[in-house]
């Protein structure tokens, strides 16, 4: 049995730099799920499947395969064979995945690729619901936030970074939709594990969040 770092929290709350920066220190394997349910959503988009659709989710499920491989710590996703890490971090596949990641089917197929990630390896392990559903027994349970403020503040930055056209008031009413759906959904809702560590980082500096975060670990 790995050690286990169970990450939860809401879109933007920095789980994904912090966590990467976590595994690095503690020399643990980051396992950003995410991305798989961002996977899923490509396979999704390129079926021109609507969101809406459940049945057509469902049965596309079927013809999916979604792996992960280290190369240099860093994590590539696969879907049925192709690379498709590149391609995982647009809005259009975000919103797909938020809106697809709440059919069972969808999560089932998930489930026991991160929860055999964390028993065969150290792992921090990124998502909504690992510390409620994926890893219940997790050794360490961060519920990492930030007010939606400072989210959208530093999404608009790093999109500004990008040379990305963004406005600020559509960036904040994009988190609180996400957060609507992530946080309402019926099956595996985000929310904070009973057991977890709240950690607040809207006015906290990064080195200040992974310092903490690592103080609670192994
Ligand atoms: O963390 P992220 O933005 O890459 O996640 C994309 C979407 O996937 C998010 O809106 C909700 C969903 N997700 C999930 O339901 N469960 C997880 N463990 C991780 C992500």
């Amino acid at each position: 049995m790995g050690y286990n770092v169970a990450i939860d929290g809401p879109a933007g709350a920095g789980k994904s730099t912090i966590a990467k920066l976590v595994a690095k220190e503690k020399g643990y394997i980051y396992v950003d799920t995410g991305a798989m349910y961002r996977a899923l959503a490509i396979h999704f988009l390129k079926k021109g499947i609507s969101p809406e659709d459940t049945a057509g989710i469902v049965g596309a499920c079927g013809d999916a395969d979604v792996s992960i491989r280290y190369e240099n710590g860093a994590q590539q996703v696969f879907l049925n064979g192709e690379n498709v890490t590149s391609m995982l971090r647009t809005e259009e596949v975000g919103n797909m995945a938020s809106m697809t990641s709440p059919v069972p089917e969808v999560r089932e197929k998930l489930l026991e690729l991160q929860r055999t990630l964390a028993r065969e390896n150290d792992v921090i392990m990124d998502g909504r619901d690992i510390g409620t559903n994926i890893l219940p027994n997790a050794d360490v349970k961060i519920y990492l936030t930030a007010s939606v403020d400072t989210r959208a503040q530093r999404r608009y930055d790093e999109l500004k970074e990008k040379g990305e056209d963004c406005d600020l008031e559509q960036i904040a009413r994009d988190i609180r939709e996400r957060d609507e759906r992530d946080m309402s959904r019926e099956t595996a809702p985000l929310k904070k594990a009973e057991d977890a560590i709240l950690v607040d980082s809207s006015d906290m500096t990064i080195p200040e969040v992974v310092s903490t975060i690592c103080s609670y670990c192994r």
